[in-house]
């Protein structure tokens, strides 16, 4: 007999788990769906089928739920379906949790001695004609993009069998991949990142292996048309430490931000490091190369993280490590000093994304979920959206009430549009105390209006992460559905 999940602030109000999967055909939609909005709107997130075993959680442990919302001809049909990996399929045939938590193995079962800990439960991308849920501790899992039945785990050749990352980039002029995992030997192994190009078709055009200063966690790298940049921030996993009692990973006092420059096409031996004060930084807006050859990264980045504690296992507060996005430009040349920071705008703000046919070049829109009003953003939710023009300073906002919980907001292109900031950007929206939820629709050049459609989902969808949008006539999505 399963119990219900234990009192844990990410187990519980719009976070807590729902615990099913269900299909609904036709949804309701307030307001007019535009014709010219045609696609499909991924989203992942955790959701656990098990409580965990130690009596405590993360948030990033849950099992992957993916929510599939297909829209065209002004209507909406939504499907969700769990990530079933070998830990979820182990996990629900024993009826219970096995793994620890983030798969530690000294507090995991033994009957999962040697298995891979794979949640998929952090991003949902499409690329080389493959739906891939994504986490950063094990290698993609392939799922259906119509169905979401579970395919299995993507090894590209039996190069990727270890680690892969949660935000790898698609430059969709070349319509490559680009990826950086971490701790690809282990958090017991040696030091080692791996950097990896796909091609447009899914094959493996080639892998490097790099050195890492220490066995980082790395949530995201950078890429631009000439550059591969990699931010190594103070975030690491230390075995020894948590056998001393201490955090298995965390945020580690004193350390720099350690940040690896090399050729797009380059290779390990072209790497130039250097170093910056720390800094906390999970997401970017996007990043480019200026007139002048400078890179110019907009981040959503803070002083330090409430994510993990610190390497005295000190735990800070959501109010004292609020993101904010910030430009960092940097010489490659390190003649006028290697990095810059300056404040673009300084609202509490989680998820900032561009326009995402424009990743790795130049771009001025940014689309993100901030608080208002709530105390923390991380727990509470964040309960507002913003379209940021990064030229002007101009902010678009809408708020959606005291108590409500939106998603990452993104940017969906026009069908036939190509200019920035031709279409409609969405997000998911929990309401407190609320038994549905929504899909938002606004128009992206016009946040403050509010939606121009709602879209109403006739359960809870618990808060998550990671959300992608792909037009039904963009080259991913018909390389995809050619092939469900
Ligand atoms: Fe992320």
């Amino acid at each position: 007999m399963t119990q219900p999940f234990f009192d844990h602030p990410y187990l519980s109000g719009h976070h807590a788990p729902m615990r099913i999967e269900a299909d609904a055909p036709d949804l309701f939609v307030h307001g007019e769906l535009p014709d010219d909005l045609a696609g499909i709107f991924y989203r992942n997130g955790p959701e656990s089928l098990y409580p965990p075993i130690e009596g405590d959680y993360h948030w990033f442990d849950g099992d992957g739920m993916i929510y599939a919302f297909e829209i065209a001809d002004g209507r909406v049909s939504m499907r969700n379906r769990w990530v079933r990996t070998e830990k979820f399929e182990l996990e629900k045939e024993a009826g219970r949790r096995l793994f620890g938590i983030f798969g530690n193995p000294m507090t995991s079962d033994p009957a999962v001695a040697g298995k891979r800990y794979n949640t998929g439960n952090t991003n949902i991308i499409v690329h080389g004609g493959k739906l891939l849920a994504l986490m950063e501790g094990a290698p993609p899992v392939e799922m259906d993009p119509r169905s979401l039945a579970t395919r299995g785990e993507e090894h590209y050749g039996e190069v990727v069998t270890t680690t892969f990352g949660a935000h790898p980039t698609i430059d969709q002029t070349t319509g490559e991949m680009f990826n950086v995992s971490s701790m690809i030997n282990g958090p017991m192994g040696a030091k080692q990142m791996r950097y990896d190009i796909i091609n447009a078709d899914g094959s493996l055009q080639k892998s490097e292996v790099l050195d890492v200063p220490h066995m980082a966690l790395l949530h995201t790298f950078f890429l631009t048309e000439n550059w591969a940049i990699i931010p190594v921030i103070p975030i690491d996993t230390d075995i020894e430490r948590a056998q001393k009692g201490g955090p298995m990973t965390a945020w580690v006092e004193g350390r720099p931000t350690k940040i690896a420059l090399m050729p797009r096409y380059g290779s390990a031996d072209d790497i130039r490091w250097f170093e910056y004060e720390p800094r906390h930084m999970f997401h970017e807006l996007n990043v480019w190369e200026d007139a002048d050859g400078k890179i110019i990264a907009d981040v959503a980045a803070a002083d330090r993280t409430a994510l993990f504690p610190n390497d005295r296992g000190e735990k800070r507060t959501h109010a004292e490590t609020m993101q904010n996005l910030r430009r960092w430009t940097i010489d490659p040349n390190g003649n006028t000093g290697w990095m810059k920071e300056e404040v673009l705008n300084g609202r509490d703000i989680q998820f900032p994304r561009p326009d995402d046919r424009l990743m790795s070049r130049a771009s001025r829109q940014a689309y993100g979920n901030i608080n208002l009003h709530s105390r923390d953003g991380r727990v509470e939710g964040m309960d507002a959206v913003l379209r940021y023009d990064t030229q002007t300073g101009e902010e678009d906002i809408y708020h959606f009430g005291d108590g409500a919980s939106c998603g990452e907001l993104i940017f969906a292109p026009r069908l036939g549009g190509t200019e920035e900031g031709d279409g409609y950007a969405l997000t998911l929206v929990h309401r407190a105390n609320a038994a549905t939820s929504e899909l938002a629709v606004f128009a992206a050049m016009d946040i403050a209006s509010g939606p121009i459609a709602t879209v109403e989902i006739p359960f809870r969808v618990p808060s998550g992460f990671h959300c992608n949008f792909y037009a039904a006539d963009s080259a991913l999505y018909r390389q995809a559905m050619g092939s469900a």
